[in-house]
Parts: C-alpha cells; structure tokens; sequence
C-alpha cells in the first residue's frame, strides 16, 4: 500500500472549539522581481504551483472557506481547485487593496490572510495563530517573526507595554525610520482579523506612502486607533514565513520545501540513499521500504510500492511503480509498473507503457504505448512502440518494431511463450501467434502464426578461395608492396 503525498491535503487539524475562519489568500501582484512572463504564483515548487501551497495549508487547518485574489484575467484559477472561491483584484494596488476585492467573501467570524508568496506556512501554525488570536480577544493578531537579518520584510513596532502600535515597510528608503530598521521583529503577512471590524478599517488605509501603494500592514495602526486591541503571535520556526521575491527565493523555498518532503518520506519508512540529492514532488506516494539511491527525481502523481527500489538515477513522471521492482538508470514517463518488474539500465519508458508482473526492460530499451505481459523480455536494444506482447515471451536483442509509416501508427501483436530473434524488425500491423520464432536478422511483415517460424531474409552465399583472389588482382604490377597490405577489397559487395 502507498500512503498519500505527505505534504498538503492531509487529515485536517482541528481549531476545537473556535469557529473555522475564512481565509483569503492574497495572489494578485505583479511579482516583477521574478523577471518572468509567467505570473509569480505559477511558478512551482516541488511540482506543484506556488499558490497551491498556501491553499493547501488552508485545507488542513480547517478553513470553511478559501478565498484566492487574483490578477484580471484569473491566470491561477485553472490551478485551483474548484472549490476554491475566486475573486479578481482589478488593479495591483497594493496589499489592502487585494484584502478589499475578498471582502463579499468576510463572513461573520474571524478572517486569516495569507500571502500567496509565503508558500512554506504550515497547518498548525494557522491553527495555533487562530487560537491566540480568540484568546486575546483583540480585533487582529498578526504572526510574527524575529530574524538574525530581518531586511526586506515589514517590522513590527511595539509600545512599552509590549503591545504592538503598527507595521512598517522597509522597501524604499523613506519608508522606515533608522530606529524600526534596527527592529528584528517582522510582519510574516498573515494575519487573522475579525470580520465585524475588518471591512471599514480597510476602507480607511491610504496610500500615502513611498511606493503610492495601499499596504495592508496600515490596518494594524488603524484598528488601534479606532479603539481595539491587536495582539502579536510570534511564529517559532521562521523557515515557515520564507517570502519568495525573486527566483534566488524560489529555489531557497523549494530546498526547504524538499528537505520537509524527504524528511517525511523518512519517517514513515523509505530509505533515502542521498535526501539531498533526491527530488520528490510534493504529491508523490512512496510505500513501507522503498529505497531511493541518489540522482533520482520523483514528480507530479509518482506512486511507488512498498519494497522497490528506484535509482541511481532515473526519472518517472506520472509513473505507478507496484511492489518489488526496479527503476536503475532509466527515464520513465506516464508509464504503468507492476510487481517484481525489472527497468534499465537505459531504459526509455513513454507514455501508454504499461509492464506487468515481473516482466523487464533492459539496457537501451524504449517502449512506447504498448504492454509486456507477466514474465515477458525485451532486454536489449529494442524499440517497441503501439504493440501487446503476451506472456512469458522473450524479445532478441534489438527486435523493432515499424510502427508508422510515415502516416498511421499501427499495432503488432506479439502473443504469449513467443522468441523473437536477435535483429529482428516487425513491420506493423503484423501479428505474432502464441509460441511463434523468429529467424535472426528476420524483416517480418506478413503474420506468423501459431507455433511457426517466421524466417525473412536471403539466404547466404559463400564464395569460396575470394581472399586469394583478391590477394592476386591488387598485387598483380606491384610485385614487393602486396605484403602485409590488406587493400580496399570491397566486403560489402562480395556477399
Ligand atoms: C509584504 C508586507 C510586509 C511583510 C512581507 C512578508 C505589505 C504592505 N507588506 O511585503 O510587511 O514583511 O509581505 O512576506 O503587506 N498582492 C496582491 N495585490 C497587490 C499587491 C500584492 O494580491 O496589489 C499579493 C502578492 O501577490 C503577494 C502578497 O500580496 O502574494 C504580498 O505582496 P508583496 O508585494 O510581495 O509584499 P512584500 O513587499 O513582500
Ligand atoms: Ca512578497
């Protein structure tokens, strides 16, 4: 049995007896630090799109409702779920102005805010962040976080009580005193509001401010001013808050985003050779005792039973891979393996190939839409496209099948208990009967059936004495140069 992707759409953690929160995830900004025609939120980490991220932890905290701000046009809608609501932020105003495009979607209760570009948040801080948060009673707790080097983020400005008075942003100079430089303590971008409140203090935040934006981070100071308490939770591990600006980010967050994966794979008991030379996507299975040797990337859908091995260095995509079998120095793609099946090294499995039950590809080996039946071989140099191959059957080295022929694609079907000859080529479609042979270097193009050999090539002519007589017409005039020379005798005509 393979578990489920370990990271993501997990058993949900419960909040108890706090009412589950809405939560919106701000996604709309341009994000052009990324230097890239694709949007920001798109980019993957661990084979799954940034803004999946955010989402995913959502679920698992137990949210009622989800709520992503998009950019016009929605380009990240195609990557959500269906019952993830969508709304559109008609311009990229700033932070506050993403909130605003959510507020239809506020509710009665509490309201978390989580920053699309903050992908590593886990489950049971939101959790624990909703919980202080109804336990302080104030209007919003904001999580926070200390960093050794807190540069680029928002900090958190607190008064001598302890109690916090604002955020402020750090992007542009002008934007922060030189005394909030020297704070450590930093807005991570989540938040939790309570809805009552939320929508009119929203409605005051201006954007006089460096950047002419209209920066989320205001509503703190505002609600204080109109009265209410806003609390501070201070966040432990600050890997969660990673903010991903450029692409330097990206491939930092995916780093921390991998080592949680392999980790988790670890504890629940697969062998991990080498976890920082292993790439597993984010929705990979990988079942009890499965070994993973170095250089190998798992992605999108992979599931892998218990007991098998995969590497050094091979490649599936979207590929099932049963119990007790081998993946060694392969590339394998949307491919179907069952038990005890034997791949690579080199092989090229590609889509629609589906191995059975101890069957086996081997050294320089692609198959292509086409099934090996239980037990059956094609162990060397073969191409096998659009083609069924019964039971217990053995392929010779370098079998090919001729599947197109320049227009259509057509199938060969290879029965069960069949030896094909080293070199054999089998022009589609064209049909193997069970326990049919083929001769060797044989071009099989009409059917052979039960039982028989097919056998197609011309039969050989040996010209006896040619090497002496070859010997005498290049020498003849030259006496003295024959010796030891071999000359231009023309092999490849003389059969
Ligand atoms: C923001 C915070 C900063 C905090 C940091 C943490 C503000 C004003 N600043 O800064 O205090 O330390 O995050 O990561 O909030 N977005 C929209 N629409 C917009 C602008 C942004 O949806 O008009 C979204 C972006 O897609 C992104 C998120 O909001 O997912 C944050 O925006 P970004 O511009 O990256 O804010 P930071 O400068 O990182
Ligand atoms: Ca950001």
């Amino acid at each position: 049995m393979t578990r489920p992707g370990l990271v993501g759409a997990s058993s949900s953690i419960s909040i108890g007896a706090v009412t589950e929160p809405v939560v919106v995830i701000l996604a709309a900004g341009t994000g052009t630090r990324m230097r890239s025609r694709t949007p920001k939120l798109l980019h993957s980490i661990c084979g799954r799109a940034m803004v999946a991220w955010p989402v995913a932890a959502a679920v698992a905290a137990g949210a009622s409702k989800i709520v992503v701000v998009d950019a016009p046009g929605e380009p990240l809608r195609a990557h959500l779920d269906d019952d993830v609501t969508v709304v559109t932020q008609q311009q990229s105003l700033g932070t506050a102005d993403a909130l605003k495009a959510a507020g239809e979607h506020f509710g009665s209760g509490s309201v978390v805010v989580l920053y699309g570009d903050v992908p590593l948040i886990r489950p049971q801080s939101i959790v624990s962040l909703v919980q202080a948060h109804a336990q302080a009673d104030g209007a919003a707790t904001v999580l926070t976080a200390v960093l050794d080097d807190p540069s680029g983020y928002g900090r958190v400005v607190r008064d001598e009580q302890g109690d916090v008075l604002k955020v402020v942003e750090t992007k542009q100079p002008g934007d922060a005193t030189a005394a909030e430089l020297e704070i450590r303590e930093v807005n991570t971008g989540i938040y939790v509001f309570n809805a009552a409140t939320l929508g009119s203090a929203l409605n005051q935040i201006g954007n006089q401010n460096v950047q002419g934006e209209y920066y989320l981070t205001d509503v703190l100071a505002i609600l204080r001013a109109d009265g209410h308490g806003v609390g501070a939770f201070r966040l432990e591990d600050t890997l969660e808050m990673f903010n991903v600006n450029d692409r330097r980010a990206l491939a930092a967050a995916t780093a921390i985003a991998q080592r949680r994966i392999n980790d988790a794979h670890m504890l629940a008991g697969a062998t991990l050779i080498d976890p920082a030379a292993t790439v597993i996507d984010a929705d990979v299975s990988l079942g009890e005792d499965v070994t993973i040797e170095p250089g190998s990337a798992l992605h999108g859908h992979t599931t892998v039973g218990d007991g098998s091995t995969i590497g050094p260095h091979s490649t599936l995509y979207d590929a099932t891979v049963g119990a007790n079998s081998r993946v060694i120095h392969s590339y394998v793609t949307h491919v179907t393996i069952a038990d005890e099946v034997n791949v690579g090294p080199f092989s090229y499995l590609r889509p629609g190939t589906e191995m059975h039950d101890g069957s086996k590809a081997g050294a320089f080996v692609e198959i292509k839409n086409s099934e090996v039946g239980e037990r059956s071989k094609v162990p060397h140099l073969s191409y096998i496209g659009d083609a069924t191959i019964g039971e217990d059957t053995n392929l010779g080295a370098s079998t090919i099948t001729g599947n197109y022929d320049g227009y259509d694609k057509h199938r060969t079907e290879i029965g069960a208990r069949v030896h094909t000859s080293v070199d054999t080529t089998l022009i589609a479609p064209v049909t193997l009967g069970d326990d049919a042979y083929t001769g060797a270097g044989s071009v099989i193009t009409d059917d052979v059936p039960e039982g028989a050999l097919g056998i197609a090539r011309s039969r050989q002519t040996n010209i006896e004495g040619y090497a002496a007589k070859a010997r005498l017409k290049h020498t003849a005039g030259e006496p003295g140069q024959a010796l030891g020379e071999s000359g231009e005798s023309d092999h490849a005509g003389a059969g």
